[in-house]
């Protein structure tokens, strides 16, 4: 019985030692663009040098999804998770001597975080993939212009590694960071020596966020949505809610209208290019069936919002009224059930923000064939 009592209790201490070490491990962001995967490839360089320090772990995130299959499942960060790291390592395409669009889109989503001083102190770095090279480094200078304005404390690459790569192709070599010349194409790009460039930035890293880990505060940003409830971009985080791509418009119109403070929005159930579950509830669906198709809608609506509000959604005031038009047989009632599955999803993200008028009624057709279509009217900042 004693040689079992030890038995746990030393069991219970291995435990609780490898936990807190996976907790008090520096926590690198690598946050990328890629839209051919050349950036990424770099990031994963990255990620391999951090690691190769046992104080420091690395996660890739996306700062939008992408359609490219190879970068599809790579996580999407939001900008409330920002002041959540010890470091942060951006990576992005180089865009006509300059940051990629989607890269400066997300940097101009973190006002807030700026505001409140979030990111001040902490270490970031930079690499990019570029074509041929050109305008590279004015490209990192001009996304270390925007991380200063932040207060972040920038951390170069210098000569590092110079005398190890191979010099007979040009390199990706800069003294801020490392890049990749993706266009020339005479040996596989990234270069071995690129590759190793990489690793060795995340590595030097790696090193200087951890010997800075604890003299700026972390998570020190009141969530934006305090004003009028919980954080939802962190609520759609925790609940792993993945907006889906924003629906092109099939006709003559926009996919959302803003006026005055109320954004108006209508979809139907349209999900990776077809129509979900579609026809007439009773008769070629089931209700779960059509439940389905309403939260995909309603999703596609969320995604739509997401838009008008630029990418923040604690810009959301109120969801003020959803109606809901459903593929029915002329008898059928029970279109209330059916509408349920939308405004719940509404009431959990958005929580009292959610709570909104609503009408349902039933129609002989709707188009695609679709056995829903929702319009919602939201209110915003
Ligand atoms: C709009 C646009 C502008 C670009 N401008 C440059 C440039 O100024 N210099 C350069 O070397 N490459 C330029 N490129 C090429 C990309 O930087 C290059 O293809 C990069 O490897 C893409 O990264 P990714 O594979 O991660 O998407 C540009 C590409 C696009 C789409």
């Amino acid at each position: 019985m004693k040689k079992l009592t030890i038995f746990y209790a030393g069991l219970l201490l291995i435990l609780s030692v490898s936990t807190m070490s996976a907790q008090q491990k520096t926590k690198i962001l690598i946050l990328i663009h890629s839209d051919e995967g050349g950036t990424y490839e770099m990031a994963k360089e990255l990620a391999k040098g951090i690691e190769k320090n046992d104080a420091a772990t690395a996660v890739i995130k996306m700062v939008q999804e992408s359609n490219n299959a190879t970068l599809k499942n790579i996580p999407i960060a939001s900008t409330s998770e920002l002041t959540d790291y010890d470091g942060i390592a951006f990576g992005s395409p180089v865009y006509f001597g300059n940051i990629s669009t989607s890269m400066s889109e997300f940097i101009s989503k973190t006002v807030t975080i700026w505001s409140q001083h979030g990111l001040e102190g902490m270490p970031a770095t930079v690499f990019m993939s570029s074509g041929s090279g050109a305008g590279r480094e004015l490209a990192i200078q001009s996304f270390w212009n925007m991380l200063a304005v932040h207060g972040m404390v920038l951390v170069s690459n210098g000569i590092r590694g110079y005398e190890n790569i191979d010099h007979t192709v040009p390199q990706g070599n800069t003294v801020l960071g490392t890049t990749s010349l993706a266009s020339l194409k005479n040996v596989e790009r990234p270069t071995k020596s690129e590759r190793y460039l990489a690793e060795l930035q995340g590595e030097n890293f790696a090193r200087i966020a951890t010997a800075l880990r604890g003299t700026f505060q972390k998570n020190k940003v009141k969530a934006a949505g305090n004003k009028y409830g919980a954080d939802i971009n962190k609520v759609l985080e925790k609940k792993n809610i993945k907006l889906p791509e924003v629906p092109k418009p099939a006709g003559n119109y926009q996919p959302f209208v803003r006026s005055g403070n109320l954004v108006f929005i209508n979809q139907y159930a349209l999900k990776d290019g077809k129509i979900q579950n579609p026809g007439k509830v009773g008769k070629d669906v089931t209700e779960e069936q059509v439940k389905e198709a309403a939260k995909t809608t309603m999703l596609n609506i969320l995604s739509v919002l997401n838009q008008a509000v630029g990418g923040d959604m604690n810009k959301v005031k109120q969801c003020v009224q959803l109606t809901g038009i459903f593929n029915t047989t002329a008898d059928y009632s029970n279109h209330a059930a059916l509408m349920n599955a939308a405004s719940d999803l509404v009431g959990e993200i958005f929580g009292d923000k959610g709570k909104h008028a609503r009408a349902t009624f039933g129609a002989s057709s709707i188009p695609g064939n679709s056995s829903v279509e929702i319009q919602a009217i939201f209110e915003i900042e």
